[in-house]
């Protein structure tokens, strides 16, 4: 249950002086939601316990699911873990940008924030309101997505507003996030290795084009069996779930067109669905997730998407097309498999 206790400040289109206030509050412990180019961030201090104690609280997160922090710049890293030249590699190349890598940390960064790991995940986002907080602030930012657990990710400062109003000491609207899916995530194995914890808009293809090797944890694509710990402790937790039952659908876009043809026109049964499919389907319920052809405004799309579903209480099921697994669509079919519980129909 939610308990409403706190007296949020919303600050639309925050000026330098809302973002020094925002940045005054994380300094004495307090909860921010910022805007990031990949999803909005729940903020608060990284060197302060209690602070990311309350992270955990506000989420209903599970403790054993660490945190990524936040910095102004690529550099602030090494106080903070032991860098490598694969790290500063990757931050020569993505950072600032959707990228976090997994370092050791240094003692200064508490076991709460990491879940218990003796690891850290690093990150710099672009976004310009989030780097300015981040320089005002001058303390690293343990955020995770400003979703409750087990809710989508927020792309909109609304989004927050559902999920974390009366929760929360401020949020930062600065509109709809750029991006839309989370940063993706890679643990360096070597100068040139790194495993691929989550996929995002940092592709296997950029980073095999830049010369590393890349290994994909199997937490991507598969689903981890029972007591398997994988790589990325969030990656075992069923996010992103509708409250409809949602079902991926494996084919062609003839295949797809052709299913929904053949599906009665019920009011309980949705479909995400590209720009495409919309006019060859009769009178189905349609939610829009942008042209086959732009994968980058499907995951854009994505999370409002499944926020949508989740606002209609008639869908009680939801079809969804499985992407390819080129670029970015490693991304989105990570998430959408996640959401749909691994259930896939093949057409
Ligand atoms: O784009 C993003 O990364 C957003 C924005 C706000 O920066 N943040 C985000 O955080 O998606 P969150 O907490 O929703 O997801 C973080 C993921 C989780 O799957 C977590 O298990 C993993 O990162 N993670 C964090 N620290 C880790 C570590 N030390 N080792 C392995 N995985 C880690
Ligand atoms: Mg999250």
């Amino acid at each position: 249950m939610k308990v409403n206790q706190l007296n949020t400040l919303i600050f639309k289109n925050p000026s330098q002086d809302d973002i020094n206030k925002a940045a005054e509050l994380l300094r004495a412990g307090k909860l921010v939601v910022f805007p990031t180019e990949t999803v909005y961030g729940l903020g608060a201090s990284a060197l302060d316990e209690t602070a990311a104690a309350r992270i955990y609280a506000a989420k209903g997160r599970p403790s054993d699911n660490p945190l990524i922090i936040h910095l102004a710049k690529a550099n602030d890293a090494s106080k903070y873990a032991d860098i490598s030249p694969c790290y500063e590699k990757l931050a020569d190349l993505f950072m600032p940008g959707p990228l976090t890598v997994v370092l050791p940390k240094k003692d200064c960064i508490p076991f709460s924030v990491t879940g218990g790991l003796d690891t850290v995940a690093v990150r710099v986002p672009s976004h310009p309101i989030a780097h300015k907080l981040l320089e005002a602030a001058s303390i690293p930012i343990a955020a995770p997505s400003a979703n409750r657990s087990g809710r989508p990710s927020c792309t909109t400062a609304e989004h927050v507003i559902e999920d974390m109003n009366g929760m929360v000491d401020a949020i930062l609207d600065g509109g709809e996030s750029d991006l839309g899916l989370e940063s993706t995530i890679l643990l360096p194995r070597g100068d040139k290795e790194v495993v691929l914890l989550r996929p995002g808009a940092i592709t296997i293809e950029m980073l095999t084009e830049n010369g590393f090797e890349v290994t994909l944890d199997k937490a991507v694509t598969e689903k981890p069996k029972e007591n398997e710990k994988p790589l990325a402790p969030g990656m075992k937790y069923r996010h992103y779930a509708p409250k409809a039952q949602m079902i991926l659908l494996d084919g062609t876009l003839d295949d797809i067109a052709e299913f929904m043809r053949q599906s009665p026109d019920d009011p309980s049964v949705a479909f995400l669905c590209y720009d495409e499919l919309k006019s060859k389907t009769g009178n189905k319920k349609i939610i829009n997730l942008g042209s086959v052809s732009d994968p980058l405004l499907q995951a854009h799309n994505l999370f409002h998407a499944l926020r949508c579903v989740d606002q209609d209480d008639s869908i009680k099921t939801v079809y969804a097309p499985l992407p390819d697994q080129e670029n970015i669509g490693l991304a989105l079919y990570n998430r959408l498999l996640k959401a749909a519980g691994y259930t896939v129909k093949k057409l």
